[in-house]
């Protein structure tokens, strides 16, 4: 018995404490404001009264609170105005009670007493019009804030249109009306919470988007198209999958086939692999789209394949590829022909014991300026000819001048010319005074008679003519016509006292006596 009766106790506590519990929130209101508090009776209003109490004491109609229905008003709130109210209604045959805190706040803008939830990319409409915010007199303006800062906008209701995670926040309403030649404003504060959308998991063909396949007519292919068809194994029972050609199904073509794979990836993705086969390449094939299509309740997509005929398009890449190094070779090969030729001959020479047909490598002519004193042309001749072709290079010179003097006579010039591979003549240059290297006497120099038989020996000798301009402003004027007609541009080398050793000189040089 003692333990029903603590039952019954217990339940009575737990039922008027969650009565109680309903009402514990409150309402805000704001310091100044005009605060409105609704008796929400399920009784018939027509037929019923109210009594407010606030903390146990019946509250009266003033000048600063009104009571119409259901509805109080506090024109002007106070500090003093928080508390407990309670509204009793009563109709003939029953009566009700209920209760809400209120709290009075310093303001602007009250704190929200409920939560709207929206969700993202849809629209609300937050709406503060005469049924939900009922106002004595008249009704002047509607304005909105968010986050107690003003957006400027006006209205009885706010519309938020593809709402988003930035539209999270607090709008309050302030409500300015008129009432007895004063201005009162009630505000309510909603609280917006914009709840984020599900991904949804549209089905999507990842390859191909937009493909051009290069094929020949009559050959065996296979298209393939990768698709995410959606989370979990199931998402493949409600999707379908398919390949069309120029928008149709490919029933109209029986050998073709459709084979679907799947495979399960990362985080339960469902990935497809839908080829289509292709035993021959029919001539209709070609200039019509291929799709991929995918299609599920949540979306479809499709990819599109084009098949072109094969146009052996590797030569249009190959050819060019081809001429430009064609072109590359050429141009190496001009650059280093000197350098690849002379090593050759190297190399033959070593195996060879001795030069075979001529003695010489070359018969050396140097010509004197027409100002007196020696010249480079001499000193070239003499002395760094020798120096570097014969020293350095195991070459064989014949230097009219240094060979001359003694055994060989004019006369016999022409057995040495048969006996060269080359003539070399140094022409000096044609600058007046300026020879500023004496090198010896005039006595090696040839009377101008024996020139002209040299010349003519050299211009009937048929030997190959290398003509070297020791200085700038080469003197061709000292040059006969039979010899200058057999002068070849490509053998006419300049010499500078800054060529290197291994300089292009010396190779050219080099080149043609041997
Ligand atoms: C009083 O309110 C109760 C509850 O809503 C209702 O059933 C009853 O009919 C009302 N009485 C009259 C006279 O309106
Ligand atoms: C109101 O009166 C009841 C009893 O009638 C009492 O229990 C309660 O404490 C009072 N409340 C206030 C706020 O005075
Ligand atoms: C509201 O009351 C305060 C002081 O209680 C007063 O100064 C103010 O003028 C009143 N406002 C209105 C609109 O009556
Ligand atoms: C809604 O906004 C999102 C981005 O915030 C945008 O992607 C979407 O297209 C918008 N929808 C409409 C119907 O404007
Ligand atoms: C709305 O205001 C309440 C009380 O001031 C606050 O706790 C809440 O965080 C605010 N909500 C947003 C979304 O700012
Ligand atoms: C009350 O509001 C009206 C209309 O907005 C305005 O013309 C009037 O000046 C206001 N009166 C006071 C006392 O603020
Ligand atoms: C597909 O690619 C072709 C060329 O490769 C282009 O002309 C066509 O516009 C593309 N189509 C789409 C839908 O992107
Ligand atoms: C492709 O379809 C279009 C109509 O959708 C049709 O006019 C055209 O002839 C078709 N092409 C081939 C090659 O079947
Ligand atoms: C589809 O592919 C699977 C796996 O590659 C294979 O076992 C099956 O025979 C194929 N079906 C057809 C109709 O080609
Ligand atoms: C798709 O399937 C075909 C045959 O069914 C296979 O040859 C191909 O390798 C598969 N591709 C991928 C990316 O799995």
């Amino acid at each position: 018995m003692p333990g029903v009766l603590i039952l019954l106790v217990t339940l009575i506590f737990s039922v008027s404490s969650f009565i109680y519990a309903e009402n514990e929130k409150g309402i805000s209101t704001v310091k100044g404001h005009a605060t409105i508090l609704f008796c929400g009776s399920d009784l018939d209003n027509k037929f019923s009264t109210f009594i407010w109490t606030k903390d146990n004491h019946t509250l009266e109609p003033s000048s600063r609170i009104q009571m119409q229905g259901h509805l109080l008003w506090i024109l002007n709130t106070t500090s003093s105005d928080g508390g407990l109210y309670v509204c009793r209604s009563t109709n003939s045959t029953c009566s009700m009670e209920k209760q809400v805190f209120l709290f009075v706040e310093a303001g602007p803008c009250p704190s929200p007493d409920a939560t709207k939830l929206a969700l993202e990319e849809t629209s609300i409409t937050l709406s503060c019009a005469e049924e939900h915010v009922p106002v004595l007199g008249q009704r002047l303006q509607v304005q909105w804030w968010k986050d107690c800062m003003s957006t400027g906008i006006q209205g009885s209701e706010f519309s938020l249109f593809n709402v988003s995670m930035s539209n999270n926040g607090n709008y309050t309403c302030l409500v300015s009306f008129r009432y007895e030649d004063k201005n009162y404003t009630a505000s309510h504060t909603f609280e917006l919470a914009v709840i984020m959308k599900e991904p949804v998991n549209k089905p999507k063909v990842i390859q191909p988007r937009n493909q051009t396949l290069h094929v020949k007519p009559g050959v065996e292919i296979k298209l393939e198209c990768i698709v995410f068809i959606g989370f979990g194994e199931d998402s493949v029972l409600e999707t379908s999958a398919y390949w069309t050609i120029n928008h149709s199904y490919t029933e109209s073509y029986p050998e073709l086939q459709q084979n679907l794979t799947t495979e399960m990836r990362e985080n339960s993705g469902l990935y497809g692999n839908l080829t289509l086969f292709i035993p021959k390449v029919l001539p209709e094939f070609f200039g019509v789209p291929f799709h991929c299509n995918i299609l599920s309740p949540s979306g479809g997509d499709t990819g599109q394949v084009w098949l072109s005929q094969d146009t052996n398009h590797i030569w249009l890449i190959i050819i060019p590829f081809l001429i430009l190094a064609a072109v590359v070779c050429a141009v190496l090969l001009n650059f280093f022909k000197i350098d690849l030729i002379l090593a050759y001959r190297h190399l033959c020479a070593k195996g060879k014991a001795t030069q075979e047909g001529s003695l010489y490598n070359a018969y050396v002519l140097y010509l004197h300026g027409k100002s007196p004193g020696s010249s480079t042309a001499e000193d070239l001749a003499l002395r760094i000819l020798p120096g570097m072709l014969e020293q350095q290079h195991n070459l064989k010179l014949f230097i009219q001048g240094r060979d001359t003097d003694t055994e060989v006579s004019i006369a016999r010039i022409s057995d040495v010319l048969s006996q060269s591979k080359a003539v070399v003549l140094i022409l000096p240059g044609n600058n007046g005074e300026e020879n500023l290297v004496p090198l010896s006497k005039e006595q090696n120099r040839l009377e101008d008679s024996q020139l002209s038989v040299l010349f003519s020996d050299i211009a009937h000798s048929g030997v190959p003519l290398l003509l070297v301009e020791s200085e700038e402003n080469a003197d061709y004027l000292l040059l006969p016509e039979s010899i200058q007609s057999i002068i070849k541009k490509e053998r006419v080398l300049k010499w500078k006292p800054t060529v290197q050793p291994n300089g292009r000189f010396w190779k050219q040089l080099r080149y043609h006596m041997t």
